[in-house]
């Protein structure tokens, strides 16, 4: 322990995962020491503590909750940025949107959910797709919900404000469906369009999802891979039960869904899966038999 550096004892390093564990299912590897230190010791400073054995006991009492809502912030990874992964969006342009659209014109409810959003560069990107191929989306019934854990960031992401640099690496014709004119303040504002289009809201994987679904198109990337195969799967399921029956489920590149929805769910494209076309026939013949009611 350097000079000047809080105590994190063993106890309170296992008892801080075991924690977060539960309240998030995100596992810390047990050589996290530093990742705890470096996130939260301004924290214990901040509420006046001696050591991390005291903060524990803080963020345990009821009187620490609030402190607790910090300490899950500042332990989240919130890595983003617009059209992260590009090839879901070339997939979503081209073989999802187009039809989506189409049931939007004809009266259909079209949900769109970025599940993890971080500070909503993801939901801003769909929403700008969307209005890029068809302007008039807002006088329809489609909206995008984005959901996380991290309060901070859901505050950053309904601000709609991001530094200049976030443009880094977007396509030059994107960054007029994102972006008002320059306002002169060094800022990038999300026009309002898209704002208007969009919905933040806090959503823990691990609690009841407060969501109604169906959604017809989900994006749920780089989050489940901080948690463990348990979580992680529980998170998968949890989709797929909220995924409208033609929908389609975008996961991070390093993700998997594993074994337990091989039966509903195929690779559609790379990391993205549909229902395979014999369960649509299978739901679609109980329906015409009447043995589905809905
Ligand atoms: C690395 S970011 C991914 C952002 C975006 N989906 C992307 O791929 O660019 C992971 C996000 O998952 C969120 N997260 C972690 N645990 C969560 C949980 N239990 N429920 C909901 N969101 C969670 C974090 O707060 C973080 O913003």
């Amino acid at each position: 322990m350097g000079r000047g550096e809080i105590l994190l004892s063993t106890t309170a390093f296992n008892g801080i995962r075991a924690l977060l564990k539960s309240k998030t299912g995100i596992h810390l590897e047990e050589s996290s020491n530093s990742l705890i230190l470096s996130r939260l010791s301004s924290r214990v400073r901040r509420q006046k503590l001696p050591d991390f054995d005291a903060y524990l006991e803080h963020v345990c009492t009821p009187g620490g909750a609030q402190e607790l809502v910090q300490m899950i912030n500042a332990l989240t990874t919130n890595t983003t940025r617009f059209f992260r992964e590009p090839g879901h969006f070339d997939l979503l342009k081209t073989e999802v949107l187009p039809n989506l659209i189409e049931k939007a014109k004809r009266g259909e409810r079209i949900r769109l959910w970025s599940a993890a959003c971080a500070s909503g560069e993801e939901a801003y990107s769909i929403a700008a797709l969307v209005l890029d191929i068809f302007p008039d989306a807002l006088d329809f019934d489609i909206r995008i919900l984005g959901t996380d854990i991290d309060t901070h960031m859901l505050q950053h992401a309904k601000t709609g404000i991001y530094p200049k640099r976030s443009m880094n690496g977007v396509s030059e014709p994107y960054i007029g469906t994102l972006f008002e004119a320059d306002r002169g303040d060094g800022k990038l504002h999300i026009r309002q369009s898209l704002k208007d289009m969009t919905t933040f809201r806090y959503l823990n994987f691990v609690e009841p999802w407060p969501v109604r679904g169906p959604f017809h198109v989900i994006f749920c990337r780089n989050a489940a891979i901080y948690m463990d195969p348990e979580t992680q799967s529980r998170i998968w399921q949890g989709l797929e039960n909220v995924l409208d029956q033609e929908g389609t489920l975008f996961i991070g590149h390093s993700e998997r869904i594993g074994a337990d929805l091989a039966l509903q769910l195929e690779l559609f494209g790379p990391t993205s899966f549909r229902r395979p076309l014999s369960f649509l026939g299978q739901n679609m013949s109980k329906k015409e038999r009447g043995d589905v009611t809905t």
